[in-house]
């Protein structure tokens, strides 16, 4: 089938730049992006290119080059869905928060409510494109949904998964190690590996069955994160040893066979996808019987969990167990660095479980603004908003935020961090003044220099 019109549905931070870069490579197609949430389209659409929704490095320079040329952000899902050949889902899969697989499964409701949305406006042939990162078998699911609607349409289901990572979306996408396209239908595959192929060499684009282009989504995630909570969990042995896992990262990262990427000890990653996705795998495993299976993967998510248990815990006996009233300087909120994104950030699991022992934080991040440090606190509901209010304090200016502080704790790895004066601000906190990095991005000799009790991860 030739392409010449796309809609993405879902504006988020998948379907934003993965369409941005396809309509920048393919100027002779349509690519409009749809969303039911008004607010985030309108953001889309905004003049000013610094109120996107979204902050990725080199996303707003392609959204000026083909906004209101071949790229469209837009309410009208109806409309679009029905002059596409070709419908990508991207709508969100978070985790159950109700019912069977509560905690665990992914809710695939948005995912359900777009097939029968199609299944009902569409009036000619579509391929049906799953962007989103689903359960193995969800195929089926859409494909019931997509054939069971009584008209004559051919519905055309493939799986295409994304592997772009946050802050390196747009060259994840310019450069993609692979794409992975799942599906029965050669011709449809053929059709969306076209689309890629504008830009991405015909070999780096693989064909699978559908089940495979599906659990490799899962699977990559879970492997990605297994490789953090490795080191992680050698990270705690090499407090207790004096070996320092940097060294230890490096040394096993030169072994061609283990490879040198994704070793950085940390307070444990966030993020969206990572939990989110080996619960999934884990409940899917479950749902087979595969206790051995669950069990395995489940323990990164544990290892996890402990690791920023552990630093906040280690925090708190630095400061003479007690952080009561003290103020707390965090530097960072975002779960990484170059990105606005805070889901599932580790910073906002330690501020919590600060915030039980009555510390006052201040938080400052390049990216993120108090509004949404309020919003991400109160949503885990272990407090009422006002004393959230009350004992939280965003600054816009690292200086400011680490005024007076008895402590401060590195959350996110930004650049910036490591140009401050830290002289200058190891003048204005408290004495002892403490430095817990959370991401070893500061130089512990030339902290120690200057005044600090510095300690970090695995070191
Ligand atoms: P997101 O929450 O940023 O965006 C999803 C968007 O879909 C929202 O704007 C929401 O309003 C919209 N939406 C939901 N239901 C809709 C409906 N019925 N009709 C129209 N719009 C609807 O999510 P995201 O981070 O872009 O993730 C999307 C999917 O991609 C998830 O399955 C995720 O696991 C996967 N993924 C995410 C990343 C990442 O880095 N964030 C990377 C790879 C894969
Ligand atoms: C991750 C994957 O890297 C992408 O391939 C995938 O497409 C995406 O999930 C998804 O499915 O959503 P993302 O979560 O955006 O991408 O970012 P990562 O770079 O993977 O970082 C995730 C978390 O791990 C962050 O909190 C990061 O700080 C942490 N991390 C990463 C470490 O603690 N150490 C490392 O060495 C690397």
């Amino acid at each position: 089938m030739k392409i010449t019109k796309i809609c993405c549905i879902g504006a988020g931070y998948v379907g934003g730049p993965t369409m941005a870069v396809i309509a920048k490579k393919n100027p002779h197609i349509k690519v409009t992006i749809v969303d039911i949430n008004a607010e985030r389209i309108a953001a889309w659409n905004d003049k000013d290119l610094s109120k996107l929704p979204i902050y990725e490095p080199g996303l707003a320079e392609i959204v000026e080059e083909t906004r209101g040329k071949n790229l469209f952000f837009s309410t009208e899902i109806d409309e679009t869905i029905k002059e596409s050949e070709m419908i990508f889902i991207s709508v969100n899969t978070p985790t159950k928060t109700y019912g069977k697989g509560k905690g665990m499964a992914a809710d695939l409701k948005y995912v359900e409510l777009c097939a029968r949305n199609i299944a009902e406006v569409a009036t000619t042939d579509k391929i049906v494109v799953e962007k989103s990162t689903l359960p193995v078998r969800t195929a089926q699911a859409i494909k019931s949904i997509l054939h069971n609607t009584g008209s004559d349409v051919n519905f055309s289901i493939l799986s295409n998964p994304e592997f772009l990572a946050e802050g390196t979306a747009v060259q994840d996408l310019l450069n993609p190690d692979r794409v992975l396209i799942g599906g029965e239908s050669e011709e449809a595959i053929e059709s969306l590996a076209n689309v890629y192929g504008s830009w991405v060499s015909q070999d780096r684009i693989l064909r699978t069955n559908v089940w495979s282009s599906e659990l490799s989504k899962l699977t990559a995630n879970a492997f990605l994160a297994q490789r953090i909570s490795s080191i992680n969990a050698i990270s705690e042995l090499c407090e207790h040893t004096e070996a320092n896992v940097n060294e230890v990262a490096k040394a096993i990262g030169m072994d061609s066979r283990i490879g040198p990427k994704f070793l950085n000890a940390s307070i444990g990653f966030g993020g969206s996808c990572f939990q989110k996705d080996i619960l999934n795998l884990v409940y899917i495993a479950r749902s087979y019987n595969l206790q051995a299976v669950a069990d395995y993967w489940e323990q990164v998510i544990i290892l996890n969990d402990h690791q920023k248990r552990r630093f906040s815990d280690h925090l708190i006996s630095t400061l003479y167990n007690t952080v009561s009233g003290k103020k707390i300087a965090m530097l960072g909120w975002a779960f990484k660095k170059d990105t606005n994104d805070t889901r599932e950030s580790a910073a906002i699991y330690v501020a919590d479980h600060l915030l039980n022992e009555q510390a006052n934080i201040a938080v400052y991040d390049p990216k993120v603004n108090g509004k949404k440090v309020q919003a991400d606190l109160n949503y885990l509901n272990t407090r009422t908003e006002e004393e959230n209010m009350e004992l939280v304090q965003s600054f816009n200016d690292p200086y400011e935020v680490t005024n007076d502080a008895h402590a401060v704790a590195i959350m996110t790895e930004w650049d910036e961090f490591k140009t401050y004066d830290w002289k200058k601000i190891y003048n204005q906190m408290k004495k002892p003044a403490f430095i817990f990095d959370g991401r070893n991005i500061l130089n512990k000799e030339e902290m120690t220099k200057i005044g600090f009790e510095y300690s970090s991860i695995g070191q």
